[in-house]
């Protein structure tokens, strides 16, 4: 049986790009696999939340999980601060990370152009606490979405680095998975390349359907085809993008050859996509509303889930302490 493992960080509500790149597919895979996911609130440390919200996100985010499909009795759901194992395993790693790798990690060097303020050594060394994530479960195959394409090829890169210094065959290289397709990057509705929460253009698993509808009819899009079988330009591939993983497939074909024909009407294409999210997204939120209720459930599922992940990554860190001639 396979590992699979996924995480997201604990800043920000679940929207449909986290959902459609990488979550939907480890639900996918929940009942076969051995798996684990968990949300990363010690990443969320490098923005410095207060104790209020670095709690309340996390609660949130766990709430988002579970009505989106995650079943804690199929797999392992678990709170990252509540296995410190990891932190050990980071450590270890960044021992033999380099500066130079890291400084050209492009998610670093997008967050000293957003916060040139905030550069800290957490920044610079988030793909090797991600890779600490990996590792620690030993994952085969980790679901998520084109974004973090980088990180996996760092964590392989540390993974073969520490079995090479200590002369084991001790941690496999994990690969990113998305169903044997290419890995989803799911773009904004302004226009760019990536739907994100720091980047204010997402529609979220819990947007109330009128918000939906009205996030949708204001995306971008162009003065329309002039001539048959045209290019289409980025804001509206990036409509199209959306509407293959939200719309039935002929919903996606019926657009498309109105696009080449040059009969397409803008309004009509994103009145459907918007209600073809708005299926999507409506029976999530209305099961967020449930479980936020729920308090009790909540902690039962993050103490279960933390049991089991720690048993396993206590047994990764003795063999790593033994490899690398600590005292166990
Ligand atoms: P995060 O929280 O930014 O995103 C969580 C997951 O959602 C995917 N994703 C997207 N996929 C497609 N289109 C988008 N627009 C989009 N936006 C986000 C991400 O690829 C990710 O799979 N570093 C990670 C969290 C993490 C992690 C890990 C993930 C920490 N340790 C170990 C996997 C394994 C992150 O910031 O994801």
């Amino acid at each position: 049986m396979e590992t699979v493992l996924s995480g997201i960080r604990s800043t920000g509500n679940l929207h449909i790009g986290n959902y459609f790149g990488a979550l939907r597919n480890f639900i996918r895979m929940q009942r076969e696999n051995n798996c684990y996911f968990f949300i990363a609130d010690y990443h969320s440390l490098t923005t410095h939340p207060n104790p209020e919200d670095l709690k309340g996100s996390a609660r949130q985010i766990l709430v988002e999980y579970l009505a989106a499909g995650l079943d804690p009795d199929q797999c392992t759901l678990y709170l990252q601060s509540d296995v410190p194992e990891v932190l050990e395993l980071y450590l270890f790693l960044n021992m033999n990370a380099y500066l130079g790798e890291l400084e050209r990690c492009t998610s670093f060097k997008d967050k000293v152009r957003q916060q040139p303020e905030n550069v800290n050594a957490g920044l610079l060394t988030y793909p090797t606490l991600m890779a600490a994530d990996i590792l620690i479960h030993r994952a085969d195959k980790v679901p998520v979405g084109k974004d973090q394409e980088q990180h996996l090829e760092m964590t392989r890169t540390f993974a073969n680095r520490f079995n090479r210094m200590y002369k084991v065959d001790y941690f496999k290289e994990p690969q990113a998975y998305n169903f044997g397709e290419n890995l989803v990057k799911i773009p904004g509705l302004d226009g760019s390349l990536k739907m994100g929460k720091s980047e204010g253009n997402a529609i979220y698993l819990r947007d109330e359907p009128a918000v939906i509808r009205k996030k949708v009819m204001r995306a971008k899009t162009d003065q329309g085809p002039t001539q048959e079988n045209q290019e289409k330009s980025q804001e509206i591939q990036n409509l199209f993008t959306i509407m293959k993983q939200v719309s039935a497939p002929e919903t996606y074909a019926y657009f498309d050859e109105a696009y080449n024909k040059c009969t397409i009407r803008y309004g009509d294409l994103k009145k459907q996509l918007a209600e073809d999210i708005v299926s999507c997204c409506e029976p999530i939120r209305e099961r967020i509303l449930e479980l936020s209720q729920n308090e009790k459930r909540l902690d039962e599922v993050m103490d279960a889930g933390a049991e089991k992940a720690r048993a396993n990554a206590r047994k990764t860190i003795r063999d790593v302490r033994e490899i690398i001639g600590f005292r166990n």
